[in-house]
């Protein structure tokens, strides 16, 4: 038994007997009485300084998969996923416990906001009125800055649904929060469906014009391998949006083709990745879409050879962040005591092309009052 798949087992018998001590999530107010949902369970994970306490919500579908979601940055903590021989790993990076998150997160797992990824020199001008935000990237602001929506406390209710489990999280960001305009009121629901599916949507709305793109920022390694470099990726995607040394985008939309840039006919992920230029070197760059429909289409697909588990990306998003883990350096000891070194996983963060805020070019990331921000990506898994 390999060790992901142990700690899996003690795990769940941790979960199953924490379960039947505590509060199984269920929706009151149904006048039909609707019976507590076994598929949801709520237990403490852990307290912030000044006592706030944070619960983790554990989704199950009827195939066995379990998603783990903290309300300290609405994180995706666990995600656990069958291989061809129906074993069953977690397949996203994160820590053991809340102190993990607390520390030098390099936001495994968490909900991304205000706006994801850069904003060049945390400035930009709406409607004539110049913002400036905290840089906590070098000279730009990245990730809604010191404190985005990955360290903030989200408010979070368990939510019925037809075909498979979910959890609803809330947060108001206040006028003014790490610079940026209007009262945000955001929602993040995380589903797990019976077709093996992680469901994430989310809403805002605002009472000032604001930028808004949300992602998730979930570190992904289908096999449970040192690295990645092995898993084959397709994106849906012919051209990408270049950037400067400081992974700004010089405001080109370049085509992929006859670059190591181009997945649109599935690669392995280290099958180029030495002709890319910089340091730390590998992929951290926006990917454009070829289909530019606002509603769902494929964005990914990723296939870990040693499993077989394979991973497909739907979203409504008009761009996907590929980012091949570049700066993790084996500074960092996750779940399972695993070290985690340069290229131990992959992000895809679908969105909104960075620096949207000062590239009239690209797709506006502007929300309005009286407008509600929507976005969704599926997360669907399968074995081949
Ligand atoms: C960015 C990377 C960054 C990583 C973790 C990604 O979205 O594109 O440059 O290092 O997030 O912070």
């Amino acid at each position: 038994m390999n060790p992901k798949t142990f700690s899996y087992w003690t795990s769940s018998t941790l979960l199953i007997s924490l379960a039947s001590l505590s509060f199984v999530a269920a929706k009151s107010s149904s006048p039909t009485q609707t019976p507590p949902n076994p598929q949801i369970t709520k237990n403490p994970y852990g307290q912030l300084a000044d006592g706030t306490r944070i619960d983790s919500y554990t989704l199950k579908n009827k195939n066995g998969m379990a998603a783990r979601i903290i309300t300290y940055g609405a994180i995706l903590t666990e995600l656990w996923v069958p291989d061809r021989q129906g074993q069953f790993a977690d397949v996203v990076l994160g820590f053991e416990n809340l102190e993990g998150y607390l520390g030098e997160s390099p936001y495994f797992g968490a909900t991304i906001g205000r706006v994801a990824n850069r904003i060049a020199n945390g400035k930009f001008t709406l409607d004539g009125k110049e913002y400036t935000l905290a840089t906590n990237n070098g000279p730009n602001s990245l990730h809604g800055g010191n404190q985005g929506f990955d360290k903030v406390v989200w408010e979070a209710e368990p939510l019925e649904v037809a075909n498979g489990s979910a959890v609803k999280f809330n947060y108001l960001s206040p006028d003014g929060e790490e610079g940026y305009p209007g009262n945000l009121n955001t929602t993040v629901v995380y589903t797990l469906t019976d077709d093996n599916e992680l469901k994430i949507e989310y809403t805002a709305e605002t009472d000032q014009a604001t930028p808004v793109n949300l992602t998730n920022h979930s570190y992904w390694n289908l096999d449970g391998s040192a690295n990645i470099l092995d898993h084959e990726l397709r994106l849906a995607a012919d051209h990408y949006t270049p950037v400067d040394e400081t992974l700004i985008p010089t405001g080109e939309i370049a085509p992929v083709a006859g670059t190591p840039m181009d997945f649109t006919r599935p690669q392995t992920i280290g099958s180029r990745i030495d002709q890319l230029q910089g340091d730390p070197g590998g992929y951290d760059h926006n990917y454009v879409l070829t289909d530019k429909k606002p509603s769902m289409k494929l964005a990914a697909r990723v296939r870990g050879p040693q499993s077989g588990r394979v991973m497909e990306v739907r979203t409504t998003e008009p761009g996907v962040q590929f980012y091949s883990g570049n700066f993790l350096d084996g500074t960092i000891t996750g779940k399972y005591g695993q070290v985690y070194q340069k290229h131990a996983a992959f992000c895809l963060e679908t969105q909104h092309f960075p620096d949207a805020v000062n590239h009239p070019n690209f797709p506006s990331i502007i929300l309005r009052p009286g407008a509600t921000y929507q976005s969704m990506s599926v997360y669907k898994f399968l074995t081949d």
